[in-house]
C-alpha cells in the first residue's frame, strides 16, 4: 500500500509547540516513524506538510491514482475548511482523519470537525500512534 500523510497547519513545529498538548516529538521524527512504520508492513509512507489550505487541497488532488490511502491531519483546518472536505470528496482515494490531541476535551470550537464526514474515520487523542493505528486499518482492509 502507498500512504499519503498530510499535516496541515503549524504541525511542523511539532517538538517545539505546546509541547504539553502535542508531545516532544519533532515533525521530522514523526515522518521517520510513519516511513519505518510502513516499510515493517511492506508499505510506503510519503510525508507532506504545509500552512497553505490551497497546498493541502492539491496534495489531496494528486492522491488520486497515486496513492491507496490518505491519512490527514488537517491541523486548526480541521474545524471550518469546507474547501478541504470538498476536496476530499472529489477524490476516490479513502482517508482516516488524526488528531494528535483529543479534540472532544479541548476547547468547544475543536470538538467539530467539518472535514471528518468525507473520512472513514477519525482518530484522536492517541498522539503520534494514532498515524499508525490509521495505517494499521488500511493495512488490514487491504
Ligand atoms: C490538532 C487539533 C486542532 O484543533 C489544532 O488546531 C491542531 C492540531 C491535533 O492534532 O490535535 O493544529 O489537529
Amino acid at each position: 500500500m502507498k500512504f499519503l500523510i498530510i499535516n496541515g497547519p503549524n504541525l511542523n513545529l511539532l517538538g517545539k509547540r505546546e509541547p504539553g498538548i502535542y508531545g516532544q516529538n519533532s515533525y521530522e521524527s514523526l515522518c521517520e516513524r510513519l516511513k519505518a512504520f510502513a516499510a515493517a508492513h511492506g508499505a510506503t509512507a510519503d510525508c507532506v506538510q504545509s500552512n497553505h489550505e490551497g497546498a493541502i487541497i492539491d496534495a489531496i488532488h494528486g492522491a488520486e491514482g497515486v496513492y491507496d490511502a490518505i491519512i490527514m491531519n488537517p491541523g486548526a483546518y480541521t474545524h471550518y475548511s469546507i474547501a478541504i472536505l470538498d476536496a476530499l470528496k472529489a477524490v476516490e482515494v479513502p482517508c482516516i482523519e488524526v488528531h494528535l490531541s483529543n479534540i472532544h476535551q479541548r476547547e468547544e470550537f475543536r470538538h467539530k470537525s467539518v472535514t471528518a464526514p468525507a473520512c472513514v474515520g477519525q482518530i484522536c487523542g492517541l498522539g503520534l500512534y494514532g498515524y499508525e493505528a490509521a495505517m494499521g486499518y488500511f493495512l488490514e482492509q487491504s
